[in-house]
């Protein structure tokens, strides 16, 4: 069985993550320094997978922790998942978001090359397209200048990964591009865990509908779309995870110092509005909204072009809008 390091795997995506590389046959080692996390998703892991993960609580740019699990455990890959990722807040503390973001994958890199680690899947996000001017959009579609510093250190990070490859370290990377992950465990045992404010949608949306939030704001609704409210490419997070295991298994058939990017989405767009309609409906549950200012940096519209990633993974998604919004609302009620 395959050991693949997971840095940041006790959060959101990098649980469900953890769940479908097991079922997939992989053994995930977590390491996590909880900053956006709760060490309780270890228990619920263990609930779901009947069997405890192997956990190191830490930091993934400690290379003496990294150094320590790669003495105890021979493994073949990492999903690098552990970053900060609050745009506002980036804005506001950007060298926060540079140290850690780049630094962290300056460590893992060097350790991989140390060790002889070959594969990397790398979290990135179609934040590195901007407002494109064709849509949808495919992974030639070029890349704009970042919006904000977290939307920077993703282009950066990916620069560096090409550039790291071509230096023929001998190693193997796919940059995932994840358009806007919502939904949670079927389940219901693991999901989102917002600190704080949410700063996404859909997070907003089940807490206001729980009644912790008293309203939720729409961003604008005078936008050139459909009703007027921005559009986004909503892919669950199970469907999101599941091309973390396809894209390891298709690392394992290339040759040395290969890189590739693929966009995860689910090739459809959804207004703001319409998430918050289609929530109300499958959840039968009411949203309290508002119609509010237009927020700064927003990108109008945006969803995937998936041709590459159905075709080359042979990765397609199998959960709906419904579906999504459902579990969302699934995992809010059991916080
Ligand atoms: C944002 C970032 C993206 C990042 C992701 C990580 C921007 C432009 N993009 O994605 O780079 O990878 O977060 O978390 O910041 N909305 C409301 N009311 C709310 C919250 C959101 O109307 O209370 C709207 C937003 O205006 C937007 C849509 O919902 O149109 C989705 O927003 P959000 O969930 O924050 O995701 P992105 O902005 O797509």
């Amino acid at each position: 069985m395959k050991n693949i390091l997971i840095t940041g795997g006790a959060g959101y995506i990098g649980s469900h993550t953890a769940v479908q590389l097991v079922e997939a046959g992989f053994n995930p080692i977590i390491i996590d320094d909880l900053s956006n996390s709760d060490e309780k998703v270890l228990d619920r892991l263990e609930e779901i997978l009947g069997k405890r993960l192997t956990f190191y609580k830490g930091d993934c740019s400690d290379r003496n922790l990294l150094d320590q699990i790669a003495d105890k455990h021979d493994i073949s890959g990492v999903i690098h998942f552990a970053a900060f990722k609050a745009v506002g807040e980036s804005t506001v503390q950007p060298l926060k978001y540079y140290q850690n973001n780049l630094g962290s994958l300056l460590t893992i890199l060097d350790f991989m090359r140390a060790k002889q680690i070959k594969d990397l899947v790398f979290s990135s996000s179609c934040t590195v397209y901007g407002q494109p001017e064709i849509l949808p959009v495919t992974e030639e579609t070029p890349r704009q200048d970042a919006e904000s510093p977290y939307g920077n250190t993703k282009k950066i990070c990916e620069d560096i990964l090409m550039d790291f490859v071509k230096s023929q370290a001998g190693i193997r990377v796919i940059s995932l591009r994840y358009f806007n992950p919502v939904g949670a465990h079927p389940s219901a045992k693991i999901g989102e865990l917002p600190i704080g404010t949410p700063a996404n949608l859909v997070p907003f949306v089940t807490q206001t509908a729980a009644g912790i939030r008293e309203k939720l704001t729409v961003f604008g609704d005078d936008y050139d779309t459909m009703d007027g409210s921005c559009v986004r490419d909503f892919i669950h997070v199970m469907d999101l995870a599941d091309a973390h295991v396809k894209a390891l298994a298709y690392l394992g058939e290339q040759k040395d110092d290969f890189y590739d990017v693929f966009n995860v989405g689910t090739g459809n767009g959804n207004t703001v509005l319409e998430v918050i309609r289609t929530f109300e409906k499958v959840n039968r549950v009411k949203v309290n909204f508002k119609i509010g200012a237009r927020r700064p940096g927003d990108i109008v519209k945006i969803w995937a072009d998936t041709a590459k990633i159905n075709s080359v993974l042979n990765w397609q998604p199998s959960y709906s809008l419904e579906d999504s919004l459902r579990d969302s609302w699934n995992w809010q009620k059991t916080l």
